[in-house]
């Protein structure tokens, strides 16, 4: 069952005084207790396309439907929204406020929520992110804390409300890898014991490897490559992915993009990689009688399917 879906979403801010096309035509799905992972470079939209699914940013066109009803942006339906589907911050030290006590975090969201037996609330979440027995945690502040104990506060506090979706913004990116182990359990513990589901945006693709059944590779606003994470991480189809696993240690040899570094005010024509494809420029893709296309002719989005699938001329001669 599909719990989570971007439709068509486009997102778009103005940027000196031009249009970034942020999110520029995405189709997602989450099924109810799948972890997806969510990879691409810096500025490709990641964070964007997770806040609109949050609700915390309107789309300009395209919808977010959650349990099969579109999303609306009025008061009640959006609070009841960001009840169900739940932010985790990469930083904990920056989310947390050094002010506040561990029980004073993790309540706030059940307060604005109104919900009672808060005490109760906040024992049963910490207790869920591994902070036991929790009561020793109540009064601790965030200073008082290792990174991995602040990282499951933050857990916590979005556990609090009851969710049915984490959304983790590089969850681990500042912690060190003994820490980035546990969390990642703790992530796949949650997911088995309430049946949670989780959208992991992160660029890490080993992280992504080891925690998510599928992966979708974002390119400037869109998802260029999706499917299951084995499949698609061992034999990537995309020359994007192709690109960014060649950066990992294992990788035989390293492939360095041309080209200069996307932005989204200016989306070139033809496939939006082309400036910077490395297939395109060994001249495989003229070999292969493609590489008129993948200068003019634009690549339709890819749809929501749980099946690998990548947004690539060249790649569709090889399916
Ligand atoms: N509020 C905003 N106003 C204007 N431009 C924005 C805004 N938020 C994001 N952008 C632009 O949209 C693009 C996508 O940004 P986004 O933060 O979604 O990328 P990201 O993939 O999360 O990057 P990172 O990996 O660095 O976190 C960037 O070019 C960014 O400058
Ligand atoms: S469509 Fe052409 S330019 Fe785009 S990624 Fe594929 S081979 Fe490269
Ligand atoms: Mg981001």
């Amino acid at each position: 069952m599909t719990l989570l879906e971007a439709s068509d979403l486009h997102v778009e801010f103005a940027s000196r005084g031009r249009r970034a096309r942020a999110v520029d035509g995405v189709n997602l799905a989450i099924e109810a207790g799948e972890i997806v992972a969510l990879v691409g470079e810096s500025g490709c939209g990641k964070t964007t396309l997770a806040r609109t699914l949050l609700g915390l940013e309107r789309p300009s066109s395209g919808s977010v439907t959650y349990g099969g009803a579109k999303l609306s942006y009025r008061g009640k339906a959006l609070k009841a929204h960001r009840r169900e589907v739940q932010l985790v911050l990469q930083d904990p030290m920056g989310s947390l406020n050094p002010r506040q006590t561990v029980y004073e975090a993790v309540a706030e969201g059940p307060r604005i929520h109104g919900m009672p037996d808060e005490e109760k609330i906040v024992a049963d979440a910490l207790a869920k992110a591994g902070l036991r027995p929790p009561e020793r945690f109540f009064l601790r502040y965030p200073h008082e804390l290792s990174g991995g104990q602040r990282q499951r506060v933050v857990i916590a506090g979005a556990l609090a409300l009851d969710p049915k979706v984490l959304i983790a913004d590089e969850p681990v990116a500042s912690l060190d890898a003994s820490v980035r182990g546990e969390i990642l359990a703790l992530l796949l513990k949650l997911r088995q014991d309430l049946g949670l589901s989780a959208l992991v945006v992160t660029h890490d693709l080993g992280l992504a490897w080891n925690i998510a059944d599928r992966v979708a590779v974002m390119y400037l606003g869109r998802i260029v490559e999706s499917g299951p994470v084995e499949q698609v991480l061992t034999a990537p189809r995309h020359p994007y992915t192709q690109a960014l696993l060649s950066v990992l240690p294992e990788s035989p040899e390293r492939i360095v993009l041309s080209g200069e570094p996307p932005d989204p005010t200016r989306i070139p024509g033809g496939c939006r990689f082309h400036a910077r494809c490395q297939e395109l420029a060994s001249g495989k893709a003229a070999e292969a009688g493609v590489d008129g296309r993948c200068r003019s002719e634009l690549l339709s989005v890819l749809p929501a399917v749980p099946q690998a699938q990548a947004a690539c001329h060249y790649a569709a001669l090889s399916a």
